[in-house]
């Protein structure tokens, strides 16, 4: 059902933790099966030094933070803001349909992070939105 890749990030996720004094973090959760990520980003000119997450929530949703992260890190804020969920399910080679909601929490959990780095920044990242 779940493939190499997947089991792997489940077992052995990468960045996981907190970043004390972050430069931005987002927490979003799924209303449905009410699991809760949130992503800390380190941001040093507008580029992602560090990123950490903390996922309360299936083996799914931490196999695609942990993969969302491992994608973002060391890239431009803009490249990051490019990380769609889609991107995060196609690096570990996808997931079951009943799934798919969890890589959506990921992309969400670092859109919310980035708009809290904008935010505490007085930036205006291009083209993105504001979390719900
Ligand atoms: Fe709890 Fe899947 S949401 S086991
Ligand atoms: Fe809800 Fe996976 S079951 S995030």
């Amino acid at each position: 059902m779940y493939t190499k890749k997947v089991m792997d990030h489940f077992q052995n996720p990468r960045n996981m933790g907190e970043i004390e004094g972050a430069s931005g973090v987002g927490t979003v959760g799924n209303a449905k099966c009410g699991d809760i990520m949130r992503i800390y980003l380190d941001i040093e000119d507008e580029i992602i030094k560090d990123v950490k997450f903390k996922t309360f929530g299936c083996g799914a949703a931490v196999a695609t933070s942990s993969m969302a992260t491992e994608l973002v890190k060391g890239k431009t804020v803009k490249e990051a803001m490019e990380v769609t969920n889609k991107a995060v399910m196609e690096a570990l080679d996808g997931l079951p349909r009943a799934k798919v909601h969890c890589s959506l929490l990921a992309e969400e959990a670092l859109q919310a992070a980035l708009w809290d780095y904008a935010k505490k920044n007085g930036i205006v990242i291009e083209g993105l939105v504001e979390p719900k």
